[in-house]
């Protein structure tokens, strides 16, 4: 029997102590390649792990032309048991439909999520903010824009010191070793200095199809957690070690962060396969304890 990581379970918490809760997905890919039985199990542990907000990091749909693809997401998004705040990837654009992609890309996309493809949802102990990083001039890269750069700060800035930050959008912060050319955001260097000014505390992301967590931003004097969720339900996986769907939780506090990687083991269902406790120290986040 897999286990089930409870947030209260891994350290003592004082009276009153609000305690993160999250699961992070991506890259559902419906349409051909969609693995039915993985959602099954998916939903599953979900209901046993009850996050306060699953967040989702884009490619809903393989094909935006395709309306059972829409539909398939828009069933799959319904039966999740908790609030979901997501941002489009680069495959919830049209690409055979040029009219749709300058008029108006995200109009699926926002249909079936209901909500703004730039969004925030406030949580007992985090502030999360997600961005539409898929544009309608580029097909597969992704790039955060100056106004959604400005938003992001204002916004963080607001909110309550003893709140975890969260920034979520689809494509990734640094280049996968070896790997896809267009894995990651143009401009990625500047986002990531401007991130640690905003003394972010962890940044979701997805696109390359495995999962990855590691600290960025060290050099601009403040280290935050960067993870990477790989595909939860398609079978177009891009990495050799991980031939296999996976998604993430995060649970924690401003002091202390619990990040699982969650893999599909078939009869098993999803059992965790990798597990890092990181502190917050002066300088940010350090990795205390991994596998
Ligand atoms: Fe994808
Ligand atoms: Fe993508």
């Amino acid at each position: 029997m897999a286990m089930v990581v409870s947030p209260l379970r891994h350290r003592a918490t004082g009276e009153g102590e609000r305690i993160m809760n999250l699961v992070h997905l991506s890259d559902l890919h419906a349409g051909p390649g969609f693995r039915p039985e993985v959602a099954h199990a998916l939903r599953l542990r979900l209901s046993e792990l009850q996050p306060e907000l699953i967040v989702f990091t884009g490619d809903l749909v393989q094909r935006w032309e395709r309306t059972s693809d829409w539909l398939m997401a828009r069933g799959f998004l319904r039966r999740l048991a908790a609030p979901v705040l997501a941002v489009p990837g680069n495959h919830d654009l049209p690409v055979f439909d040029p009219i749709a992609r300058a008029w108006r890309p995200l109009l699926r996309f926002e249909a079936v999520v209901a909500q703004s493809a730039d969004s925030q949802h406030q949580l007992a102990a985090a502030s999360v903010v997600g961005l539409n990083a898929s544009k309608f001039w580029t097909l597969d890269l992704g790039r955060i824009s100056a106004p959604q750069r400005h938003q992001t700060a204002a916004l963080l800035a607001a909110q309550p010191p003893e709140h975890l930050r969260i920034v979520a959008h689809h494509h990734g912060l640094a280049e996968p070793a070896g790997k896809r050319p267009r894995g990651r955001l143009r401009g990625a260097l500047s986002w990531v200095q401007a991130l640690a000014a905003m003394r972010v505390d962890l940044v979701l992301t997805g696109h390359n199809h495995f999962p990855m967590v590691q600290a960025l931003g060290a050099g601009y004097g403040h280290a935050f957690v960067w993870s990477q969720a790989g595909t939860a339900t398609s079978s177009y996986y891009r990495h050799p070690e991980w031939q296999t769907n996976s998604f993430t939780s995060v649970c924690g506090d401003a002091r202390e962060l619990l990040v699982c990687v969650w893999a599909y083991r078939g009869a098993e269902g999803f059992v965790v396969a990798k597990r890092q406790r990181w502190r917050r120290q002066a300088l940010g986040w350090q990795c205390a304890v991994g596998s």
